[in-house]
């Protein structure tokens, strides 16, 4: 297969390799909380995300992936959706070169192929430029949702027994998981949701299998990197088995 495979394990350079999800919930409700418009919160959460990442390496998160908008998210207003995108592509724009600073490589997942082909140009180009990074990788879930995203692995993986190339026997979690948008990634230990919702909706299903949960009534505008800090020291408790024996 020529995927490219997560770093090796035994790695001296990858030993770090904690990976953290993030529902960033909230945002509207902290907005409406101060009698402000929707896309207020939302320019607050992408201060939080850059926050966030820049204190990645100290926390000791190696991947953080997030959850920016969802396949479902569209059902929302014009004026939000637009500003959203738009909030989307200035981040990229403002933080290419901090991020080439701080050695993040970004990697944006989801259905990019009906997004506004500018959108999508840049998310090429700031996958490209950042590419040779490796400190922090962060991943954004734009136009994401796991059940599309295990739709298309499965158009894919279908694709390559009809064309011959693959027997429906060899078809294996990982060649699955090698179809997914993610298949760069470890899968992530820990998924953390804001705003106190308990459900997981539809991010990361496959992938987040064997994760532990955290939830959390913060609201993602003030979820600040302390907080993140004070999780992982929680998870770090918790013993994970994998389904296996203690
Ligand atoms: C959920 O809160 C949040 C979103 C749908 C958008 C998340 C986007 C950001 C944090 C902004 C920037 C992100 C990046 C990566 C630059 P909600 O609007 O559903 O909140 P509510 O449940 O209180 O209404």
């Amino acid at each position: 297969m020529s995927f490219d495979q997560p770093a090796d394990d035994d790695d001296p350079a990858s030993r770090n390799r904690l990976h953290v999800a993030v529902i960033m919930d909230g945002n509207g409700r902290w907005a409406k909380n101060r009698g402000w418009p929707r896309l207020v919160g939302h320019r607050k959460g992408a201060e939080r995300v850059r926050q966030l990442v820049s204190a990645c390496p100290e926390i000791g998160i190696r991947y953080l992936t997030l959850y920016a908008f969802s396949t479902e998210n569209w059902k929302r207003s014009t004026e939000e959706v637009l500003g959203l995108m738009a909030l989307f592509e200035r981040y990229i724009k403002r933080e290419a070169n901090r991020m080439s600073r701080e050695g993040v490589r970004m990697r944006i997942i989801g259905e990019r192929t009906t997004l506004n082909p500018k959108l999508a140009a840049m998310f090429d180009w700031i996958e490209a430029e950042t590419a040779c990074n490796d400190r922090v990788h962060l991943t954004v879930a734009i136009n994401y949702g796991g059940r599309d995203e295990i739709r298309r692995a499965t158009q894919a993986v279908a694709q390559k027994v009809r064309d011959g190339q693959l027997d429906p026997d060899q078809i294996t979690d990982a060649v699955i998981g090698g179809h997914l948008d993610t298949h760069a990634l470890p899968d992530p230990d820990l998924v953390v949701r804001t705003s106190g919702e308990t459900r997981i909706s539809n991010f990361l299903p496959w992938q987040a299998a064997y994760a532990e949960y955290v939830f959390t009534p913060t609201l993602w505008p003030d979820f600040t990197p302390q907080e993140m800090s004070n999780i992982l020291t929680e998870f770090e408790l918790r013993e994970r088995r994998f389904g296996g024996a203690k």
